[in-house]
């Protein structure tokens, strides 16, 4: 199941991600949260904390600066650019997703 999230700013998109990110982990479902928003605030409402955001803004700030590379799968997306947050969601900060690979 993909959710996607969409909205003008300050209408609820983050909170709303976070909650059901971490419901859905919390019963048990496997959850990447992907934050494309350019004020990428997801990690907080995670739960994961001031510094571990700002990690993961920053890796995509080089990537937006041309410091490195896109990664080629989604598991390398999801690692290099993930970090595992509270209830088991695994939190990606991300651009775009090119060329996604089925399912
Ligand atoms: N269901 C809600 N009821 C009341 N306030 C909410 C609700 N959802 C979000 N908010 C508040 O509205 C503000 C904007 O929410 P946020 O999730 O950051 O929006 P967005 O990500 O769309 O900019 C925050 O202060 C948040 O706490
Ligand atoms: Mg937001």
């Amino acid at each position: 199941m993909r959710v996607a999230v969409v909205g003008k700013g300050g209408s609820g998109k983050t909170t709303t991600s976070a909650v059901v990110a971490r419901t859905l982990a919390r019963h048990g479902h496997r959850v990447v949260a992907v934050d494309c928003d350019s004020n990428p605030t997801l990690g907080i409402s995670l739960g994961l904390g001031a510094d571990d955001t700002e990690r993961l803004v920053a890796r995509r700030e080089e990537l937006d600066e041309g410091e490195s590379e896109h990664a080629p799968s989604w598991d390398e997306l999801i690692d290099r650019f993930g970090s595992d947050a509270p209830d088991g969601v695994r939190l990606a900060v991300v651009t775009r997703i090119q060329n996604p690979e089925p399912g």
